[in-house]
C-alpha cells in the first residue's frame, strides 16, 4: 500500500521540483493536517455524537440513546407488556418487522413469519447475541418462545434505500463522495468484523445479489452501516478444514462468486452433494459492486474509483486465495480516504471537511 500511496503522491507533485521546497510543502501540509483534524475533532464534539466506548454495555444489557444505564435485555414478559407495536415496515423470507414502542423510545420488533424457518431464525438471534458490537444492530431483547426479537429502530431503513434517502433534499449535504465513500468503508469494516468474529470467520451468505446484500444492512440516522439480519452467517473454520456453501440450490450470475457457480458444465446437472464448498473470500469478491453502488454518481465519486481501481481488480481474482483479506481493503480505503482528503485532489473537498 505504501508503495501505492507513494506512487500517487509522485503523480501529484512535479517530478522537478527542488528537494527543500518539497520538504517545505510536506510540512505545510502537515500544518493544515493538523488544523484540519483538531477542527475535525470538535465538530464531532459538538454534533454529539455517541462515543463508542462509553455506549457498550457488558454482555445481556444495552443502552439506547439518552438512556444513562444499561438496561438488562427485555424477556418475553416484558416484551409483552411494555412493547406496543405500531406499524409494518418490512418483510424477508423469514421474519415481519414492526415499528413499536418502548418507554416511549421507538423500537423494532421482529416476528418470524414461516414456521419452516425456525433454525434460521434462532440461528439469526444467537448470531445478534454474540456478535454485539458497533458494527451489528443493537439487541433490546428477545422472547425464544414467541419467536420475537426486539432491536434497535433505524427510520432510514435498510441499504436499499441510500440512494432515495441521499436524493432527499435534507440531505443534499450529506450526498457527498466523502460521506458515500465512509459508507463503503463502514461496510467493508463489517465484512472484516464477521470474517474475524468472536465466533470465528463468518460468510455474509444471505448476498447473491445486490439488492439481497443492502437489505441485510441498515442506515443509521448518523449515517454509519450496521449489520442486521444475521440468519444465513456460516462458519469456516481453515484449521479444521472446514468450508461452506451458502444454500443447497444452484447459483448463478455474475453478483456471486464464480467459485459459487456449478462447476462440471451444463451436462451434468446440478447436486448439492457435488457442488465444492468455499470460504469467506466469496465476500471479498462483492465488495467491489457493493462500494460502486456506495459511491454513487457524484462529483468525486469517479476520483474514488480510479483511486480503488487496483484494490478492487485484485478481489475480482478468479482464484480466491489470490484475493486481498477484509482487513487489506479496509486499510486500502482508509488509506485513500486519508490520500484525498489531503491532497484536496477532489473540488469542493475543503468546504465538505
Ligand atoms: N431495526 C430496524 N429498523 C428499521 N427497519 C428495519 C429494521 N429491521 C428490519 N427492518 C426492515 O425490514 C426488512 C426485513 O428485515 P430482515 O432482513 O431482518 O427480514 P428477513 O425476513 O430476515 O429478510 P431476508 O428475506 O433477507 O432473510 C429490512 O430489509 C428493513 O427494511
Ligand atoms: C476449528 O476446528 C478446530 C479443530 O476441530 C477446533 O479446535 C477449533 O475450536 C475450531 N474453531 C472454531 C472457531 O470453531
Amino acid at each position: 500500500m505504501d508503495k501505492k500511496l507513494h506512487c500517487v503522491k509522485k503523480d501529484l507533485f512535479q517530478r522537478d521540483i527542488p528537494a527543500v521546497l518539497l520538504v517545505l510543502l510536506l510540512l505545510a501540509v502537515l500544518l493544515l493536517n493538523f488544523l484540519l483534524y483538531t477542527y475535525l475533532n470538535d465538530f464531532s464534539v459538538a454534533t454529539g455524537q455517541p462515543q463508542v466506548d462509553s455506549s457498550l454495555c457488558p454482555f445481556g444489557y444495552f443502552r439506547l440513546g439518552p438512556m444513562k444505564n444499561c438496561s438488562p435485555w427485555l424477556s418475553c414478559e416484558a416484551i409483552n407488556t411494555e412493547v406496543r407495536k405500531l406499524k409494518r415496515v418490512g418483510e424477508g423470507a423469514v421474519k415481519k418487522v414492526f415499528l413499536s414502542e418502548w418507554k416511549e423510545k421507538k423500537v423494532s420488533l421482529s416476528q418470524l413469519t414461516n414456521s419452516e424457518l425456525k433454525e434460521d431464525f434462532l440461528h439469526g438471534l444467537k448470531m445478534l447475541k454474540s456478535l454485539q458490537s458497533k458494527y451489528v444492530v443493537k439487541l433490546l431483547g428477545y422472547c425464544e418462545q414467541k419467536f420475537t426479537v426486539l432491536t434497535e429502530y433505524h427510520p432510514l431503513g435498510s441499504l436499499k434505500n441510500l440512494n432515495e434517502v441521499l436524493d432527499l433534499p435534507k440531505y443534499k449535504g450529506v450526498n457527498t463522495w466523502h460521506r458515500r465513500f465512509r459508507l463503503a468503508i463502514d461496510y467493508v469494516s463489517t465484512i472484516h468484523y464477521l470474517h474475524n468474529s468472536p465466533l470465528g470467520t463468518l460468510v455474509m451468505c444471505d448476498s447473491n445479489d445486490l439488492d439481497k446484500v443492502l437489505s441485510q444492512y441498515l442506515l443509521t440516522s448518523d449515517f454509519h452501516v450496521v449489520v442486521n439480519d444475521l440468519d444465513a452467517l456460516p462458519l469456516v473454520n481453515r484449521s479444521a478444514g472446514r468450508l461452506v456453501k451458502c444454500g443447497h440450490r444452484e447459483l448463478q450470475g455474475e453478483f456471486v462468486a464464480p467459485e459459487q457457480l456449478w462447476p462440471y458444465g451444463e451436462k451434468v446437472p446440478f447436486e448439492d452433494d457435488l457442488m465444492p464448498p468455499y470460504d469467506e473470500k466469496t465476500d471479498i469478491w462483492k465488495i467491489p459492486d457493493v462500494s460502486n453502488f456506495f459511491l454513487g454518481h457524484v462529483e468525486g465519486s469517479d476520483i474514488v474509483r480510479f483511486h480503488l481501481f487496483d484494490i478492487h481488480a485484485a478481489c475480482k481474482k478468479k482464484n480466491p486465495a489470490e484475493r486481498p483479506s477484509a482487513e487489506l481493503v479496509m486499510n486500502t480505503y482508509r488509506n485513500v480516504l486519508t490520500l484525498l482528503r489531503r491532497e484536496g485532489a477532489i473540488p469542493g473537498t475543503r468546504e465538505m471537511l
